[in-house]
């Protein structure tokens, strides 16, 4: 792999069945924390990045995600009139905040589906995958985002880099776990990869690094993909093609500093909610005497 990260993608065209009811008609990556949607800390994590093109994956229930991004004419005009400058400026920021473009997922066929649906946008090129239900938060604003982190790994070995973070043994079969070259790994930022394991059971994971949402992938991956069979619950899975070019053309992973929190989780949003209101300028005070309170309570 040799050229600059330009383009990422964000799936975000999945069921999202742990939050139903509220997914059946609202996407969850439209699910806000305090009061910014999801796949705006996402956007905005790509942004500072350094990628400004960005195809978002989704579906056809997707389209207040779609209408998001764009200009709202009335509610535009109507702030102007009434001189909510403030608002008016928030409001301009988000149709403004990146290149953004659609493709739609005609089935929720799996991550692997996804992301070749992305294959006509990239051009063969490498690219960033961000999921869209995958928020990681550095409060430390000297710690690159994410997705930065993960690209830097790739600039210095130009191979396929994947984000991961440390996990405990009762969570490695909720993830594709990396199976490290080198066995002394501790703490390391960057660690070179031989395969991945789906979902292992603990006492078969080669270790505790969990894939979270962040990859970046050379153009090859897309053929890996198509030539991937079905797995056992009928998706096209992204893990066999992972796995693939990282045995044919060697791998990194990028143990990304930060909070992650996982929006497709119920609790992963309420943590979420909870760390970011404890840091809204204007409910920051209430929020904490609350919890405050309830905790003598509980
Ligand atoms: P998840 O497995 O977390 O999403 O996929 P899901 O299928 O919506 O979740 P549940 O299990 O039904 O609650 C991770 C990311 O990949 C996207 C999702 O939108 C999410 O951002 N995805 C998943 C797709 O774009 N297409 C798919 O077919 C599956």
């Amino acid at each position: 792999m040799k050229n600059k990260i330009t383009k990422a993608i964000i799936p975000a065209a999945g069921l999202g069945t742990r939050f139903l009811p509220v997914t059946k008609s609202i996407p969850k990556e439209m699910l806000p924390i305090v009061d910014i949607p999801t796949i705006q800390y996402i956007v905005e994590e790509v942004v500072k990045s350094g990628i400004n093109n960005i195809l978002i994956v989704v579906s056809s229930n997707k389209n207040d995600l779609v209408d998001y991004f764009d200009s709202n004419f009335e509610l535009e005009e109507t702030l102007r009139k009434k001189g909510k400058v403030k608002e008016l400026e928030i409001i301009e920021k988000i149709n403004n905040l990146a290149n953004i473009q659609y493709v739609r997922q005609k089935y929720p066929k799996g991550l692997g589906d996804a992301i070749l649906c992305a294959k006509n946008y990239i051009n063969n090129e490498p690219f960033a995958v961000i999921l869209g239900d995958d928020v990681i938060i550095n409060k430390d604003k000297t710690i690159q985002p994410g997705l930065k982190q993960c690209i830097d790994i790739y600039e210095k070995h130009k191979k396929m880099v994947l984000g991961v973070q440390h996990v405990s043994y009762d969570e490695t079969d909720k993830y594709g776990i990396i199976q490290p070259k080198n066995k002394n790994i501790n703490s390391n930022s960057e660690i070179e990869v031989e395969g991945i394991i789906e979902k292992p059971k603990p006492e078969n994971a080669p270790s505790q690094y969990a894939v979270i949402g962040r990859y970046i992938l050379p153009p090859e991956i897309f053929e890996k993909i198509e030539n991937s069979s079905l797995s056992s619950r009928g998706e096209i899975e992204l893990t066999p093609a992972l796995e693939a070019i990282a045995k044919q053309d060697g791998a990194y992973a990028c143990n990304i500093i930060g909070e992650r929190y996982d929006i497709g989780s119920k609790f992963g949003l309420i943590k979420a909610t909870i760390d970011e209101a404890l840091d809204h300028k204007e409910v920051k005070e209430e929020v904490s005497n609350y919890i405050k309170e309830l905790a003598k309570k509980l």
